[in-house]
């Protein structure tokens, strides 16, 4: 087989074979196909796009490419959540523990932040002590025991991906809706939960910015999950401003505590009950998801949920005298009002903005190196829909300087006030499964 043969084909709108894909992947992998074909295949695909099967096979091949995690050590069913990336994002500190709470095992692999977006692993290291790494058997034993661990990456995991997904950010063939199905999926397949659900993000602050090309996503997901024998479901939820009312590390730790402790953080709290709410339903708890999420809606209120996050903080060494005392997270030295320059209502927030605004405070990386600053980050004290006055606070920018100018002006080009209310956004658009 030559692999100008497999370019032609795809350039021409044709199908590919199993046998091609495997050839192109593995042969990708091994270094024998070289940047320049594999570019021209990327192209190709993101011009003519994939069928659904076609689709599959290329994820399938992805995972093959290398390891895949064992976890039929643990009891029960696994359910893993994966979110398409988002700012203010912090429903797995919420969504864990509440799964965990009727009994689901949660065997979280999660990573670290890159650019405008958090790492789960950095905020949870904001509790003093917190440690994410830990042996395999380590993590079966915690899940096993408390119901819910999170541990760093390890393992090649779809090796494939990782070199086609660095290819493709420089090649502009990123935002192709089989590509991107195929590297999340290749990921989530490989990591060895039962089934898994979904939180494809649509708006501004998304990879996909309107709601067609979200569900197109979230149908390409889904039909690759179910066609490789998991069970998956979608749900299509709102990216047209930050999730909750903080930003950063410490900050997001604080936020989800609160809304495990019974605080109605509206869209937060929202959006982590339906994503428990499937998760428990795939796992076979519940039989409808108007009974999970009834039940899960209490555990949040009798303090069950909080209770399974405290387990999990003191199973990994982090101090649980932190988030029962939330004020001994860290801080930042100064707080900094950002304030209106009209009066008006607030339009949209744009989320990557904000994001950009917390990194440039130190709360996120520029670079794959850099230190992250736990205790900086952002709380928004205006939403969309909110109206405002000129000179009230938009934002508190909680920062080690005294005047963070960068971040200020990002804070300005995120925010638009306007006269005329837009209404409220909705949360969640659609479920897929
Ligand atoms: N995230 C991924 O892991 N892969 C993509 O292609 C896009 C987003």
């Amino acid at each position: 087989m030559r692999m100008v043969d497999v370019i032609q084909k795809k350039r021409n709108g044709k199908t590919l074979t199993k046998e091609e894909i495997e050839f192109f992947i593995n042969g990708y992998t091994a270094g024998d196909i070289p940047d320049y074909q594999a570019s021209a295949l990327m192209m190709a695909v993101y011009f003519n796009g994939m069928e659904s099967n076609e689709t599959a096979m290329l994820t399938q091949a992805m995972v093959d490419s290398g390891e895949t995690i064992d976890l039929s050590a643990i009891e029960g069913h696994k359910v893993d959540k994966h979110s398409t990336g988002g700012v203010g994002d912090k429903t797995t500190f919420i969504v864990g523990p509440l799964v965990a709470s009727v009994g689901v095992p949660v065997a979280k692999m999660s990573g670290r932040g890159l650019g405008h977006t958090g790492g789960t692993l950095d905020k949870l290291e904001s509790i003093k002590g917190f440690n994410i790494e830990m042996t395999k058997d380590k993590f079966i034993n915690n899940v096993n025991t408390h119901k819910l661990a999170v541990a760093g990456q390890t393992g090649n995991l779809a090796p494939a991906d990782k070199k086609l997904y660095a290819l493709r950010d420089v090649t502009a063939t990123v935002d192709s809706i089989p590509l991107i199905a195929g590297s999340i999926m290749s990921k989530k397949l490989a990591s060895g939960a039962d089934s898994i659900v979904l939180d494809v993000k649509t708006g501004s602050g998304a990879f996909m910015k309107e709601l067609e090309d979200s569900k197109a996503l979230a149908r390409e997901m889904v039909n690759i999950g179910n066609n490789l024998g998991r069970n998956t479901v979608a749900v299509i939820s709102d990216m047209n401003q930050p999730l909750g009312f903080e930003v950063g590390n410490a900050n997001e730790v604080r936020e989800a505590c609160e809304v495990l402790q019974g605080k109605k953080v509206e869209d937060l709290r929202l959006l982590s009950l339906e994503l428990a709410s499937h998760m428990t339903v795939l796992a076979g708890v519940f039989s409808d998801f108007d009974s999970a999420y009834k039940t899960l809606e209490q555990n949040l209120e009798n303090g069950k949920a909080f209770e399974a996050f405290r387990s999990l903080v003191s199973a990994q060494g982090g101090d649980v005298g932190v988030i029962d005392d939330l004020s001994k997270l860290p801080q930042s030295k100064y707080h900094v009002e950002v304030a209106a320059e009209k009066d008006g209502y607030v339009t949209a927030i744009d989320a990557e903005s904000v994001g950009v605004a917390a990194m440039y405070l130190g709360a996120g990386r520029a670079t794959k190196d850099d230190q992250i600053n736990h205790g900086v980050g952002i709380t928004l004290n205006k939403k969309v829909g909110d109206p405002v006055k000129k000179g009230e606070a938009l934002v508190t920018l909680h920062s080690d300087d005294e005047s963070p100018q960068d971040s200020i002006k990002k804070i300005n080009e995120a925010y638009t006030l306007s006269e005329e209310s837009p209404g409220k956004h909705k949360l969640i658009y659609d479920v897929i499964n």
